[in-house]
């Protein structure tokens, strides 16, 4: 991907590296063939979309429709992927119930898709606007996993993690919570709190107390599943593109004219126009 961007000498990161990239990864772990991927990202995108009901409803049983039949196919010819072990983990060891084996492949792949794009678009904005920063981390790629964790925090892919109920009355910031009240948990906006992180809106790597700190990858038994994967898949795509060419710019520094998707629960560039130097 990044030597096809080179070639051309300018392009969309978005489109041409952060959107490609997990898809494959997550298509290749779980067996989707490379012919259904394109289905497979329009259905999740409108998953996320600030869509019609009708469109996102559609996009959900297309999605299950999908992975009962790929499923039944892994069933019939088990190949070394995720979802060919979760079968088996389904079938021989009872461990899943049907529906569950479904909505977990569902779940994976769609997890997989568009989180990850939005830490690489991100964090790629972030270093586009930033040349000390972006020399400093060509110099010394050491310091890369602290700079993912730093984007993870400053620029948080899901905003909005799922659904929580009250089970019991609670204050919390000043605000009543009733049992049985749906709260909605931003990490992008405890990711910001200035009262836990030191100018919150700056991008620091010397974050000394920083580790694990931000609220992007979520808290306690849903922790993220995949954070270790997109963690290597981040780090990997910014050692590339900061160390494959001679530089990578942005093609306009007028940010405030970037677009930004128009979703709920993401927060991720639509397109991030970039000049390559080989
Ligand atoms: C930068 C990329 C990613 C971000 C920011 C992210 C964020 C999150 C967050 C915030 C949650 C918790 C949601 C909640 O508690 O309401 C979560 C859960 C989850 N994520 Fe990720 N994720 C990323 C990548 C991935 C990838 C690559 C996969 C799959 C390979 C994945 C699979 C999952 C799954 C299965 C859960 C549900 C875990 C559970 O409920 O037990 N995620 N993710």
């Amino acid at each position: 991907l990044a030597d096809a961007l080179a070639a051309r000498g300018s392009g969309d990161l978005i489109e041409e590296f952060a959107v490609p990239l997990p898809i494959a990864v997550i298509s290749e772990l779980l067996g989707v063939p490379e012919a259904e991927r394109a289905a497979v990202r329009t259905w999740s995108n409108d998953l996320f979309a600030a869509a019609a009901p009708e469109t996102v409803d559609r996009a959900s049983h297309a999605l299950s429709d999908y992975m009962t039949g790929l499923i039944a196919s892994r069933r019939a010819a088990p190949g070394d992927d995720v979802l060919s072990g979760l079968i088996a983990a389904r079938d021989e060891a009872d461990r899943l119930s049907e529906a569950e084996l479904v909505s977990l492949a569902v779940l994976l792949v769609v997890a997989g898709h568009e989180t990850t794009t939005h830490l690489i678009g991100n964090g790629m904005l972030a270093l586009l606007k930033d040349d000390a920063l972006r020399a400093r981390l060509r110099a010394e790629p050491a310091l890369l996993p602290a700079a993912v964790e730093e984007f993870l925090r400053h620029d948080a892919p899901l905003t909005l993690a799922t659904f929580r109920y009250a089970t019991e009355p609670v204050e919390l910031g000043g605000a009543r919570i009733a049992t049985g009240e749906v709260v909605l948990v931003s990490p992008g906006a405890a990711n910001r709190d200035p009262a836990r992180f030191a100018a919150p809106d700056e991008v620091r790597l010397d974050r000394p107390d920083q580790a694990g700190r931000h609220l992007s990858f979520g808290h306690g038994p849903h922790h993220c599943l995949g954070a270790p994967l997109a963690r290597l898949e981040a780090r990997i795509a910014f050692e590339v593109l900061l160390t494959r060419f001679a530089d990578i710019r942005p093609a306009s520094a007028d940010w405030d004219e970037l677009e930004w998707r128009r979703t709920r629960l993401m927060r991720g560039l639509v397109r991030l126009p970039v000049h390559i130097d080989r």
